[in-house]
């Protein structure tokens, strides 16, 4: 496998990347490029017309041409200009379909991909940056594939033309058009690689300046009412700060190599002046050639310019693709094993065996968690917060990687089976839920894509939801504002707990289900609760004990071990954690 490649999938470097995300387009991208080719090798052909009719006016102009000859070649010129702009369009008709096509194809692939990476990648980055990058790296593609096809590759064809050109009126002017190029090629390539440093640091620290911006957007609650504007803007204005000068810099050498490349071309213009006068002087060249010789350099000066310009704007559409792609496309943490299986549920029983976890640096599991639960059973974990009760939900989903031990439901591995079977046999309920900025409805029914609206209404419903849904301006088609921030955290709950009851899956997992709910709401969705675990293995985290009287067994975690294990009473009567944490629950509560 290369080590461009991730997981073998997607090309890391932006040429590549974009030369992978054309392939489905590669007739348009043809058509579109041949016709480049054939335009720029008509615009050579005015080029000799041009000479020749110059020859033609002095041949007229001593008597020694009939003014007929003039005229085809006047009327050769404009016509050779047309057909030209036709092709120059067909190359844009079969272009536009290349590149828009390939825009679209990076970002669907590179939506899909970054979709796929862990809880570990999104918990370091700003949700906002990443689709920045996204973003940047279509519209970066875009503009490298439209220079490539409109700029570099007609101008290497036009140089190949020119060189024929230039080497038919005398082989002197070839000879100094290929020494001028030996020096402008690889001084430029070195310009670039110098260039490319500086645009991908450029890149970086927009993109960071960005990230920064999202993170205090989106936090604008706690800026405005802890009267911390002033220093917000301080704050941002720092990186602010920062990306100019990255910026700067990146611009600085690009002057400086648009004026190394004026003076060579200068000394270009000179030579190729200097040898037309000189073989005009020996009447080595006809006047025409002269003409024509001039043509080409004043074109060739021309695009040269504009090449510098374009390379240095390449160079930096470039590193912005490439600081975009780089990570984005990093290696996924948690994916599929080759021989993956669809899980087969038949009982529904979860076995926890020597569980070693840390997130980056901290340590939560120890080698040493054990935890069988049968199929149907109905535990609940307690614990003081900080124990790991989420971070162990999160494990039998996998949105982690295990540091060691397993996990295993119904004996099947689940790192061996399929993520999409893991998480569609589970039906869980976070301590947070944030939800889509999109209709209630649709935001329900993401507990089972295929539910027809009466099913939402009745798990609504279940879920003790429909009454304050009803109450909202539009009903069930409320938008919910982002996050879900038009409702309040009881709400919100009880929006996840009508995609449980959606889901009907046989494993249930309940993290802290109704923590923001009153005790009246509480008491009357707990009705629901015990319906929905019927028959489920059920795995129910919960801040107020009195909540999970009803399981079949209490874990007591501390510190990622279990300390104690067993029914309510027995607990209680042990003496232990458990036992004074329900003695210090006031109104039910653990403090913290
Ligand atoms: N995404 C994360 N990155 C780093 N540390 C985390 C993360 N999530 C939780 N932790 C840490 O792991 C420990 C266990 O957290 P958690 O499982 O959420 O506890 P509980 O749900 O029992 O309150 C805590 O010390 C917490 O600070
Ligand atoms: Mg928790």
């Amino acid at each position: 496998m290369s080590k461009n490649l991730n997981n073998g999938r997607m090309p890391v470097k932006p040429i590549a990347f974009a030369r992978a995300v054309s392939a489905p387009y590669a007739r348009w991208a043809f058509g579109a490029m041949t016709a480049a080719f054939v335009a720029t090798a008509v615009s050579r052909i005015s080029t000799y017309v041009l000479g020749r009719l110059t020859d033609n006016a002095i041949a007229f102009g001593q008597g020694k041409a009939d003014v007929s000859d003039i005229w085809r070649w006047v009327l050769i010129f404009p016509a050779i200009y047309m057909i030209n702009e036709f092709i120059w369009r067909t190359s844009g008709f079969c272009g536009m379909r290349w590149i828009t096509g390939a825009v679209a194809e990076g970002s669907r692939r590179l939506f899909g991909y970054l979709s796929e990476h862990s809880a570990t990648y999104f918990s370091d980055r700003h949700a906002g940056a990443l689709v920045n990058k996204i973003s940047n790296a279509a519209s970066g593609i875009e503009r490298l594939v439209g220079q490539w096809l409109w700029q570099f590759f007609p101008l290497i064809v036009g140089l190949a033309a020119d060189l024929f050109l230039t080497y038919n009126a005398h082989p002197y002017f070839a000879l100094t058009l290929l020494v001028w190029m030996a020096v402008y090629v690889p001084l430029n390539v070195f310009f670039v690689s110098r260039l490319h440093k500086l645009s991908f640091a450029y890149a970086e620290s927009s993109s960071s300046l960005k990230g920064k911006m999202v993170d205090s957007t989106s936090n604008v609650d706690t800026v405005q009412y802890t009267g911390s504007i002033d220093y917000e803007k301080l704050h941002i204005g720092g990186h602010i700060g920062h990306q100019r000068t990255a910026h700067l810099r990146e611009w600085w050498w690009s002057e400086w190599v648009l004026v190394t490349n004026g003076v060579l071309l200068a000394l270009f213009m000179l030579s190729m002046f200097a040898f037309g006068m000189l073989l005009i002087e020996r009447g080595e060249i006809s006047v025409g050639s002269l003409v024509m010789i001039i043509t080409i350099v004043i074109g060739l000066e021309q695009r040269m310019f504009f090449l510098g310009q374009n390379m240095t704007q390449a160079v930096s559409y470039y590193g912005q693709v490439s600081e975009g792609l780089k990570e984005l496309l990093e290696p996924h943490e948690i994916v599929n094993s080759a021989d993956a299986k669809p899980l087969t549920v038949s009982q529904a029983a979860i076995e926890f065996k020597g569980l070693d976890f840390s997130y980056r640096g901290k340590r939560v599991f120890h080698g040493d968690f054990d935890l069988c639960i049968a199929g149907g059973e109905k535990v609940g974990l307690v614990g003081h917060s900080g124990a790991g009760k989420s971070t162990l939900v999160a494990l039998l989903l996998r949105r982690f990687e295990l540091g060691g031990g397993s996990i295993a439901i119904d004996r099947q591995s689940i790192n061996s089976v399929t993520l999409d079977s893991l998480r569609k046999a589970v039906a869980f309920v976070p301590q947070g839920t944030s939800l889509f900025h999109r209709s209630i409805i649709e935001n329900i029914r993401y507990g089972r894509l295929d539910a027809s609206d009466a099913e939402v209404v009745n798990a609504a419903n279940l879920a003790q939801a429909d009454e304050f849904i009803n109450e909202l301006p539009s009903g069930y088609q409320t938008k919910v504002g982002e996050r879900g921030v038009m409702l309040s955290g009881g709400q919100r709950q009880r929006v996840s707990v009508a995609r449980a009851v959606l889901r009907d899956a046989p494993i249930l997992l309940l993290d802290e289900a109704t923590s923001a709910l009153d005790s009246i709401s509480e008491a009357a969705i707990q009705k629901a609760l015990v319906e929905l675990m019927k028959d489920k293995t059920v795995i129910a985290i919960a801040h107020r004990l009195s909540t999970l009287r009803a399981m079949d067994r209490l874990v007591v975690i501390e510190n990622g071990r279990i300390v104690e294990n067993g029914k309510h009473d027995e607990l209680l009567a042990l003496g232990g954690v458990y036992a004074e944490l329900w003695n210090s629950q006031v109104s039910g509560f653990i403090p913290d």
